[in-house]
């Protein structure tokens, strides 16, 4: 059976544009487990965080996780940048995906979510949250096999390093 394409990493690193323009060449469909989540708890990102918590949307990107990772045509997956954080999440995604990690400078990453409202985690000052979160989560997508510095590539160039890793045309 062939495996989807599984893209994870931390904010701001190009997941959603990347797996956009991955499942136009490759012909597959795309999901998000953000916009997943969403349609699940049927509330946004902040509202969730804000009225339940953190420990909630974490249990529902999970569920989302599994729920995803079961399809049976191979999707093109974009997480959550703390979708890694569960080791049963890691573990699933290695077994039924090829597992991308896309990473990118501290200071591109800024420049990228700046503008979005949209992440809880980083309100406030985004810069001090960013460098914050990145520390504590610098060894947290290491155990992508394949892992690719999205800050000086297009997003094209991205989905040709993707599929040269993977193999995949
Ligand atoms: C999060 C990343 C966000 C979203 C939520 C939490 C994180 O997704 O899932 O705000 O913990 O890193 P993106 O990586 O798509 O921004």
């Amino acid at each position: 059976m062939k495996k989807h394409i599984v893209l994870v990493g931390f904010m701001g690193t190009g997941k959603s544009a990347v797996s956009a323009a991955l499942a136009e060449r490759l012909r597959r469909s795309a999901i998000d487990t953000d916009a997943e989540i969403v349609r699940t708890a049927g509330m946004t990102i902040p509202d969730i965080f804000a009225q339940h918590g953190e420990p909630y949307f974490r249990q529902i990107e999970s569920e989302v996780i599994r729920r995803v990772l079961a399809f049976p045509t191979p999707h093109i997956i974009a997480t959550g940048g703390g979708a890694v954080l569960a080791a049963e999440n890691r573990a699933e995604m290695l077994e039924k995906g090829h597992v991308v990690a896309l990473f990118a400078d501290p200071e591109v990453i800024i420049e990228r979510v700046s503008m979005d409202t949209n992440r809880p985690l980083l309100s406030g000052n985004v810069r001090e949250n960013v460098y914050r979160m990145l520390e504590r989560r610098k060894h947290s997508y290491d155990f992508a096999p394949i892992r690719i510095d999205t800050s000086n590539l297009s997003v094209d160039e991205v989905v040709e390093a993707i599929l040269a890793e993977t193999s995949i045309n």
